[in-house]
């Protein structure tokens, strides 16, 4: 494991009160970094801020203006953003058939994409001209089917889309946008109905540290764009996404030799 330090750097965590983003604010903190807890439970982030030497901002993430505020508290106390972890969610409680509900639906994408989207968006602003990295939560839901959560795997496949894309566009200019894909794991967000089931399927459920190992990994890699999954017993790696097949002419021969930097093509002449 790598020994790097972080002194000087300051980070930012959405959902710092507890799981995931405690579990990061304490192991960043420990290596030296100058860590700022938000998350919506005021209580719990002020007591894992205090325990880090950090500082709690209270922050929904469902709202842009929040996130602007808190990133701006940031900057204002510390002068420098270096590391954004974008980690708030919730279980989704409804579904896309008899059980969908508005409310629950609005919410749920509230917090766990655009959630996401707005942290982002003001955490790439404030790291602008100087470089980052910005991590967020997806989950092993936002690579492969969950037909028990459809939401959360629309969701959580939306942030994965997000992170790509965010990654490849912003890598150049030394802002490193990846995500964490954990399966199953031992936090406050797996009910006890879910964890007796998965029990008896034989599923263990991930601990927090392996989590974190993904995060410090995904900040050491050098590399934007990657979805680094989390399971029980594995390496912790990069899921690697297979191609999308490129274009060919009536001939059956490809149209471009090309075709696989579609997309950095677009973005280096400025089409949106
Ligand atoms: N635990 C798992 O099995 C698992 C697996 C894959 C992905 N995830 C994802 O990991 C992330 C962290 O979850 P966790 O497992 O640590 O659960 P957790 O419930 O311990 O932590 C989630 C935190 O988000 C906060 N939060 C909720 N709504 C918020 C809002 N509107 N604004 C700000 N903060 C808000 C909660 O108060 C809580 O502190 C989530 O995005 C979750 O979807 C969890």
């Amino acid at each position: 494991m790598s020994e790097r330090r972080y002194d000087g750097k300051v980070a930012w965590i959405t959902g710092g009160a507890n799981g995931f983003g405690a579990g990061v604010a304490r192991r960043l903190a420990g290596l030296g970094a100058t860590v700022v807890v938000s998350d919506i439970d005021s209580d719990n982030g002020a007591k894992v801020a205090a325990e880090v030497g950090g500082t709690f901002v209270r922050c929904d993430v469902t709202s842009y203006d929040e996130n602007a505020a808190a990133v701006r508290s940031v900057i204002d106390a510390h002068s420098r953003l270096d590391i954004a972890f974008l980690n708030a969610g919730i279980a989704t409680g409804v579904g896309i058939g008899d059980d969908f509900d508005l409310a629950g639906y609005r919410l749920a994408m509230g917090v766990n994409l655009d959630g996401v989207a707005f942290g982002m968006q003001v955490a790439l602003s404030a790291m602008k001209d100087r470089g980052g990295e910005i991590v967020a939560t997806a989950s092993l839901a936002g690579l492969t089917s969950v037909p028990f959560d459809p939401i959360y795997g629309a969701n959580k496949h939306a942030v994965v889309g997000l992170v790509r894309a965010a990654g490849s566009a912003y890598a150049a200019q030394g802002i490193h946008v990846n995500a964490i894909c954990p399966g199953f794991a031992d936090t406050n967000i797996v009910s006890s109905e879910a964890r007796e089931a998965l029990a008896s399927i034989g599923i263990p459920l991930l601990q927090v540290d392996r989590v974190v190992d993904a995060f410090m990994a995904a900040i050491e890699s050098g590399e934007g764009g990657q979805c680094w999954y989390i399971q029980p017993g594995r390496d912790i790696e990069p899921f690697r996404f297979r191609n999308v097949p490129g274009p060919r002419d009536d001939s059956g021969a490809p149209t471009s030799d090309h075709a696989g930097d579609v997309q950095q093509t677009l973005v280096d002449r400025g089409a949106h």
